[in-house]
């Protein structure tokens, strides 16, 4: 076996068809719609698990606070699973895991930037919860197309027309339905196919058989007399007839363009939908597309590899201090071995240990097209947002760092450890798990994050990670801003402010105060200056 795959003109593979065969999507849910039982099923049809039941504990974990810190603690669950890739027909599956708690909202929107679709999975009985909602607005600001799957319709689930209504009406999206479900809860028998004409019968004595499929001759076939009891028929014949009338049709561009939603009927439990769900991520899904990056945008096709950090995840191997980058390639065909440049340091990189992640398990990537998911180990060079490429000083634009909410001051229990502490906290930084200031006056720092449950997770891992035990304390600052203007009027800002002034790890000037007040004086007193809440992570 040769060390690295690289193309010659014999071996060459095709670069449009396999770009074109890539699907790389995030799940999106309220917490117990199914997301983990999708996934698993997911895996499952896509021969990357043998077995319902190894990604459960995740789900479960992720219940109780205690229980999500145990998750952040054991590395190996949380991780294995950000990013998953898996074959299902001539399709490859790229599936990027969102963080499930709702306090990492800047984490999901980054994990957000990596994706081309999402499927928004909603439970039939509750329909569009709030985790829902806020999800599907950060997939709308990047006009994302988004498949839906309306969960667990062996329960009694609200009428269907509902659901259609409600997510029309609080998505402001057109809703267009793949399947029909017939009855529900214990009366539920399965779908009838409406793209496909197909009677789809779920074995409710073994859950985890996939349905029957029978193909009709559309709604009037009497095969169908056959298979569904008179009055659900009639049911179903009316209800769907109504349907076509009322709900728009499939347009295929529509739904690219994420303005439609095509939803399928399911119970991923009972392992029924899933396979109509991912036929329908196939055919509907959108392929890799065009890159945001300046000063110009990316194609997938290029023959050249660029891809960006989109997630840095440190202490992945507690034994050894690296951390592994997520790059979601936006062009061309990777091999192993190549050399990318890293376009912020303007260094070469030699990248000879990439990783793929096939559920449970982590493998070489001998190579990979764009599209895909890698994750690259290394020191500390790679951080969120840096793009490699194989020259060309691009940078991917539009992932961004978002102001923290809430903002403490940190110690470590042991003062004599502060230098340690230190380094843990810019790694944390580094990573996106936080954002740490040095304030040009005092001593210690101030940790920022979105989420209150973020400082827990922090304590907790520089104590399992470093060994050293941490306290947060109130900070008298509340909020940070990004400091922007000319460098002479910045500096004449700084000097005049030097007891609101702190830096980022990136050594970025940040405006630390309490009040609005202070907030408005500065637009008013300092017209050149412009204090912003997000900073592109790119530099
Ligand atoms: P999440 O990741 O979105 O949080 O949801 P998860 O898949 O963990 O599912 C939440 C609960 O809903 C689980 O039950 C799961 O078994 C159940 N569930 C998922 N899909 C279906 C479905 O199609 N029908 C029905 N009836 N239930 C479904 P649990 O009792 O919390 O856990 P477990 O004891 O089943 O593991």
């Amino acid at each position: 076996m040769p060390d690295t795959l690289a193309p010659t003109p014999s071996n060459r593979p095709d670069l449009p068809t396999e770009i074109a065969r890539r699907r790389t999507f995030a799940i999106i849910s309220h917490p117990d719609a199914g997301k983990t039982t999708l996934t698993e099923k997911f895996l499952l049809y896509g021969g990357a698990i043998q077995m319902a039941g190894q990604v459960r504990a995740k789900g479960e974990a992720r219940r109780t606070r205690s229980d999500f810190m145990q998750m952040e603690k054991d590395r190996g669950i949380s991780v294995s699973a950000s990013a998953m890739s898996f074959d299902y027909k001539k399709f490859r599956f790229n599936l990027v895991d969102t963080p499930g708690h709702s306090d990492f909202s800047e984490d999901t929107y980054r994990t957000l930037t990596a994706v081309d679709a999402a499927v928004m999975v909603i439970d039939g009985a509750k329909g569009v919860e709030s985790q829902t909602q806020k999800l599907f607005e950060v997939c709308r600001l990047r006009d994302l197309p988004i498949l839906t799957f309306c969960n667990k319709m062996d329960r009694e689930a609200r009428d269907t027309f509902d659901i259609i209504d409600e997510i029309q009406e609080n998505l402001a999206i057109d809703v267009t339905p793949a399947s029909w479900p017939i009855g529900m809860g214990r009366e539920f028998l399965g779908c009838y196919d409406m793209l496909r004409d197909r009677l789809e019968l779920m074995d409710r004595a073994d859950r985890n058989k996939v349905a029957e499929t029978i193909e009709m001759n559309g709604l009037d076939d009497p095969l169908l007399d056959k298979h569904v009891p008179a009055e659900q028929l009639a049911k179903l014949r009316e209800e769907v007839e109504m349907a076509r009338e009322l709900l728009p049709a499939l347009d295929p561009q529509s739904v690219l363009e994420g303005h439609m939603t095509p939803i399928w009927f399911g119970s991923a439990i009972n392992s029924f939908g899933v396979k109509e769900l991912m036929d329908g991520i196939g055919t509907y899904g959108p392929e890799p597309q065009i890159q945001n990056a300046t000063p110009r945008k990316i194609a997938p096709e290029e023959e050249k590899v660029t891809g960006f950090v989109f997630k840095v995840q440190a202490n992945m191997d507690p034994k050894h201090r690296d951390r592994v980058a997520f790059v979601r390639l936006a062009s061309g065909h990777f091999h192993r071995g190549m050399k990318l440049t890293h376009v912020r340091s303007k260094k070469q990189m030699a990248i000879t240990n990439p990783v793929l992640f096939l559920a449970a398990d982590r493998e070489l990537a001998e190579e990979a097209w764009a599209g895909d998911i890698i994750g690259i180990p290394n020191h500390g060079q790679l951080r969120i947002g840096d793009t490699l490429t194989e020259g060309e000083a691009l940078r991917v634009s539009g992932i961004p760092s978002f102001a923290p909410e809430l903002l403490q001051t940190v110690r470590a229990g042991d003062p004599m450890k502060a230098k340690h502490l230190e380094k843990a906290l810019m790694q944390f930084a580094e990573e996106g798990a936080a954002k740490v200031f040095k304030p040009a006056f005092g001593s210690g720092f101030i940790v920022g994050v979105v989420g209150a449950l973020q400082f827990e997770v922090l304590g907790s891992r520089i104590e399992l990670e470093y060994g050293l035990p941490v306290r947060f304390e109130g900070s008298q600052f509340t909020s940070a801003r990004w400091v922007h203007g000319p460098q002479d009027k910045v500096d004449a800002f700084i000097a005049a402010n030097k007891q609101h002034i702190g830096h980022d790890n990136d050594g970025d000037v940040v405006y630390l105060t309490r009040l609005q007040w202070d907030i408005d004086r500065v637009a008013r007193d300092y017209p050149d200056i412009t204090l912003s809440s997000t900073k592109e992570m790119m530099v």
